[in-house]
């Protein structure tokens, strides 16, 4: 993409309605623009690290052996009604009725539905285990949507429902999305620690709550310092290897990490006093194992070998993908904008002409452009005729990892410039080098 023919409208000005900095940093690098309270426009950059964050997502649920699939963002009331759940959300659901006088709701999530489609099609126990998901938008019409796209009020959410036959079956399918979003963050550059939670509205015991430690964060969190020395890295994984998958969830969860909502006080104080902490945190991702409640509520149920018809177990998992971006930044920027971890850049590298309309350098940045796009990689390049300053303060404010500056002097050289936003650190190379070192950077990712 050549920036002179993109839309990038960067503000200047600091927003005054911005309180955090992913919120600020978004709104000057032109990512998002407010249609209403809570209510965000995807503008082209933004939508860039959205499309990114789902591809992560899908990827990883897909390796897991999860099924994707799109339900609608209208539901009817009556599947609401079924579950009990229509009275029981209260003022967050959107309801609106259409012109036959329909009661229909903007989807907070999706239980009802999916468990819908499962008891209309799902008759044996031969067809489980099954689990389904979707990327789409949900709707809640929270009473202080702030800080962006980290509490709005349309956002985009994964959420996936899993079907088994036993308790046991389902726990299984609990492992697997802890391991598979412990992944997920990962290769979004993140942190995410799983945290013992409540289970809220959608019910249950087990369930854990993944945070990324923020000051900025809306919850409180009590943790054991161990906790944070955990990465899951590139370790092979089985997912249909139950031991294994229990072991990751031991791995994780043993040692203490609570939200507020399921502290305890006296737990918390037998860890050692050099390792306790207390900290905010995002939520960024939720797994829920509940049971029988909505299959029964719904009557979901398979018949299984010795004839009998049962409820099914189910669970669901949601990771909020809108609101990665802002947690994404929040872990990751400087004074002079947002740097973006590989796994989510918006493009790979940008290329800087400092002497736009020199022939050479004009050349030897479109040449530059070819060779990275032909090696499968998405270059910005600031074709634009603006001072460096300001070109470069453009590239640092939108933060993509790595940046080629091309001049006259250096190309007298055989040089050019390849800088690490997250360093700062430059160095002078060829430019094959330069595309060679980029190719080898994005090699794994
Ligand atoms: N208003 C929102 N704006 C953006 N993302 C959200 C919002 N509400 C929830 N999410 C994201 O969707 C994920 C799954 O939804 P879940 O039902 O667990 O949310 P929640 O626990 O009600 O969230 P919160 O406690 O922050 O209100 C959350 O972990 C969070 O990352
Ligand atoms: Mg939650």
């Amino acid at each position: 993409m050549r920036l002179s023919r993109y839309f990038l409208p960067v503000l200047k000005e600091t927003p005054a309605e911005a309180q955090i900095a992913s919120h600020r940093l978004m709104l000057r690098a032109g990512m998002i623009k407010q249609a209403s309270a809570g209510i965000y426009s995807w503008l082209p950059l933004g939508y860039r690290v959205l499309k990114r964050i789902e591809q992560i997502v899908n990827e990883e649920q897909i390796r897991a052996g999860h099924i994707p699939m799109l339900m609608p963002t209208l539901q009817s009331a009556d599947l609401w009604r079924e579950s009990g759940r229509y009275d029981d959300y209260g003022e967050e659901m959107l309801r609106v009725t259409d012109r036959h006088g329909r009661d229909m709701l903007y989807g907070p999530t999706n239980e009802e539905l999916i468990t819908d489609i499962f008891r209309s099609y799902v008759k044996s126990y031969k067809d489980l285990p099954l689990t389904l998901y979707h990327i789409q938008w949900k709707f809640r019409d929270e009473i202080r949507p702030r800080f962006g796209v980290m509490r709005g009020r349309e956002f985009l959410m994964k959420d996936g429902y899993n079907f088994d036959l036993t308790k046991d079956d389902a726990l299984h399918a609990y492992n697997r999305h802890l391991v598979a979003y412990l992944r997920t963050y990962e290769r979004m550059g993140l942190q995410a620690i799983p945290m013992r939670a409540d289970g809220g509205p959608i019910g249950g015991d087990y369930t854990h709550e993944f945070l990324v430690l923020a000051d900025t964060g809306e919850s409180e969190v009590f943790y054991d310092s161990q906790v944070t020395d955990l990465t899951f890295g590139d370790r092979e994984i089985d997912y249909d290897d139950v031991a294994q998958c229990q072991g990751v969830l031991d791995e994780f969860t043993s040692r203490y990490a609570r939200t507020d909502e399921t502290h305890d006080a006296a737990l918390f104080d037998q860890i050692p006093e050099e390792r306790r902490r207390v900290a905010r945190g995002i939520e960024v991702g939720q797994i829920f194992y509940f049971g029988t409640k909505y299959s029964d509520a719904l009557g979901a149920t398979v018949i299984n070998d010795k004839q009998e018809q049962i409820p099914v177990h189910m669970g669901s998992h949601g990771i909020g993908v809108s609101r990665l971006l802002g947690a994404i930044i929040e872990a990751s920027h400087d004074d002079k904008g947002i740097i973006w971890p590989e796994g989510v850049t918006p493009f790979h590298c940008g290329i800087v002409n400092l002497r736009q309309g020199d022939a050479a350098t004009d050349g030897a940045c479109a040449d530059l452009y070819a060779a990275l796009t032909r090696a499968g990689l998405e270059p910005l390049y600031d074709d634009r005729d603006e001072r460096a300053g300001a070109k470069f303060a453009t590239m640092d404010l939108i933060g993509l990892p790595w940046r080629i500056t091309v001049g006259p002097r250096g190309l007298k050289n055989g040089v050019v410039e390849l800088t690490s936003r997250k360093t700062g650190d430059s160095v002078e190379v060829s430019a094959e080098d330069a595309v060679a070192r980029i190719v080898e950077i994005y090699r794994d990712i």
